[in-house]
């Protein structure tokens, strides 16, 4: 049975579209990720209204015939030299309102702005064995990269081992972090070892890769702080002054229980080294200490990163889900 529905771009978004947005994802979250908590309202408005570092977004609601919003779609579109062939696209459709066309419709709008933009690849995340997945395989994307997402549970973990991996010593290495915006004096240096997650796994994702420098690092902080989220880093630094590693963790605002790992990397000439182990288990030891009400740690590997999936193991993080990220590539005029 399809539904009538009619599809509004979204130019500028108000509290109650973002309250509307809200309250679209939260249902279709619960419906397909129980136990993922869903972003909250105003974190939602800070996503959709704040800018994002080199990219811009197009978002579109969907209504049916009596105006009752039943889907959301958003896109992002990356604007840096070596991304601005990409899109990604975020869609959801109220489980209440599926298997009606919603999803077909906001994603033709999708995929013609994506033309619109000259952009040959959009990406999609979607869970694993769920209607998005279907819906992908359907609509004729390609899965490109398998994910595994871990938890570590800060009531049930072996806090003694993990301390103990944090205190050991890794001489020619010390230990820096800092919250928000890396100091000046370690800019340079962040930015390089930036530049190392370029080699991160993405299977067969067209995912492009950008170029770090301190004003990138710097602006990257900027948007994260905007959004009102906080970002704690922690980096090994060689006695040489290279950055060997770093390892970032976003804390949302309001202080949930539950916080996001963001990147880990070890530059290639310092791996072997047990540094990614290290920074990782410091990093638990700093959010105990900075974030007592924190309890959750999320984080995810591609399914074939074997080295990061297994410093994870050792610190206690356990599969939980799984996801995909979808592929359709789209010819260039
Ligand atoms: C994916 C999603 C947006 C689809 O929305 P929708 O409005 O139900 O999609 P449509 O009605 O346009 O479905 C189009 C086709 O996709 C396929 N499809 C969609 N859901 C499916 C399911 N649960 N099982 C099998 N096939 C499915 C079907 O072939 C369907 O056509 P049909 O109903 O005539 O058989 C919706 O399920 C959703 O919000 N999922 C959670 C969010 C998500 O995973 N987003 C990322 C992936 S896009």
């Amino acid at each position: 049975m399809s539904e009538h529905v009619h599809l509004s771009p979204l130019h500028t978004i108000s509290a109650t579209d973002a309250a509307t947005w809200h309250r679209v994802v939260a249902a279709s979250m619960a419906r397909d990720l129980p136990g993922v908590p869903p972003p909250g309202p105003e974190q939602i408005h800070a996503q959709l209204t704040k800018p994002a570092l080199d990219s811009r977004r197009l978002t579109w609601l969907a209504t049916g015939a009596d105006g009752v919003p039943v889907g959301v779609a958003g896109l992002r579109l990356f604007t840096s030299p070596g991304r601005d062939h990409l899109a990604e696209m975020e869609l959801h459709v109220d489980p209440a309102h599926r298997r009606r066309g919603a999803g077909s419709r906001l994603l033709s709008a999708v995929v013609s702005a994506c033309r619109a933009e000259d952009r040959r690849s959009l990406i999609v995340e979607a869970a694993a064995d769920s209607p998005g997945e279907a819906f992908c395989q359907k609509r004729n994307f390609r899965l490109a990269l398998a994910l595994d997402h871990l938890i570590l549970h800060l009531n049930q973990w072996d806090e003694a081992a993990v301390l103990r991996v944090a205190e050991a010593e890794h001489p020619g290495y010390r230990l820096t972090g800092w919250t928000g915006t890396v100091p000046d004096d370690l800019a340079e240096a962040f930015a390089t070892a930036k530049n190392a997650m370029n080699d991160m796994p993405v299977g067969d994702l067209d995912y492009g890769s950008v170029a770090w420098d301190a004003d990138r690092v710097r602006a990257m902080a900027q948007v994260i702080a905007d959004r009102g989220d906080t970002l704690l880093t922690l980096a090994a630094v060689h006695d040489d002054a290279t950055m060997a590693g770093y390892t970032e963790i976003l804390v949302p605002q309001g202080a949930p229980p539950r916080v996001q790992q963001y990147d880990t990397a070890v530059v290639p000439a310092h791996r072997g080294h047990g540094l990614g182990l290290w920074l990782k288990a410091a990093m638990v030891r700093r959010l105990r200490a900075e974030h007592p009400g924190v309890v959750e740690v999320e984080t995810d590997n591609a399914e074939d990163n074997v080295h990061m999936l297994a410093v994870n193991h050792r610190l206690g993080f356990r599969s939980y889900r799984r996801t995909r990220e979808f592929q359709l590539d789209l010819p260039v005029a």
